[in-house]
């Protein structure tokens, strides 16, 4: 359960990227933010990885106010939510499989582990036949799968994503949203920013609008106004 109770953060310059926002996320929902460039989404998701603190109100996940993590904790919470993002952020020096590879030796895993994670990651993907590409052999929404491989690599309850088709042309776009229902309904919670109107409009999921940081709509079966 996400939390967010009375969330404000004004950023240095009186920028108020959020006013005093309150709404919650279920376990396992799949929720669009939508809003402008600017209307404060990264934002929001930048609160909830703890990248970034409230300047009022709480952030409150699975009954804890994220606030009250100490370092150590942090990378700990963190595992909880897997990020993807527009610009994908693989290492280009690495291939598919080392990509996702690389993401579970970094949160300590075993040799053994890796080894029978990463396949079935990459099956998940439908990336099993490009394992051994380069970012540079393939396509924008080849590359956006292996970010969500990575994404996956610690089981998270959280699947966030950022405007991840804002680089796709349309025909990938729906490969990724298609990808995204299919770890919802594996049993993910996922939240899904983006001023796509069409992608929002055909989910035909909760969405929560946002206008220059407040939060304007929440509607169960909602339709991209902004
Ligand atoms: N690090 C920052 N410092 C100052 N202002 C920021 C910073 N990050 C974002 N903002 C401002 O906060 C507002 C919301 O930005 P953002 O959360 O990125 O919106 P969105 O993702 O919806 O485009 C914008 O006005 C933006 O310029
Ligand atoms: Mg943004």
């Amino acid at each position: 359960m996400i939390e967010f109770k009375n969330v404000s953060r004004v950023y240095p310059g009186d920028c108020i990227a959020l006013r005093d926002i309150d709404f919650s996320i279920k376990p396992k929902e799949f929720v669009s933010i939508v809003g402008r460039s600017g209307a404060g989404k990264t934002t929001l998701l930048k609160l909830l990885l703890r990248e970034e603190q409230p300047t009022e109100g709480e952030v409150v996940v699975d009954g804890k106010d994220i606030r009250d993590l100490r370092s150590k904790e942090i990378p700990i919470y963190r595992r909880k939510i897997g990020s993807i993002f527009q610009d994908f952020k693989l290492l280009p020096n690495k291939t598919a499989y080392e990509n996702i590879a690389f993401a579970m030796e970094a949160g300590g895993r075993s040799d053994e582990e890796i080894a029978e994670d990463v396949p079935q990651i990459l099956n998940l993907v439908e990336l099993s036949d490009k394992a051994d590409n380069f970012p540079c052999q393939m396509s924008g929404g080849e590359k956006q799968r292996v970010a969500i491989g990575r994404a996956l690599v610690h089981k998270p309850d959280i699947l966030m994503a950022d405007e991840p088709t804002g680089n796709l042309d349309p025909l990938h776009t729906w490969d990724i949203i298609r990808l995204l229902c299919r770890i919802n309904e594996l049993g993910t919670t996922v939240i899904l920013a983006t001023h796509d109107r069409e992608i929002v409009n055909a989910l035909g999921r909760r969405v929560i609008s946002f206008d220059k940081g407040r939060l304007i709509r929440d509607e169960e079966k909602g339709r991209y106004i902004v």
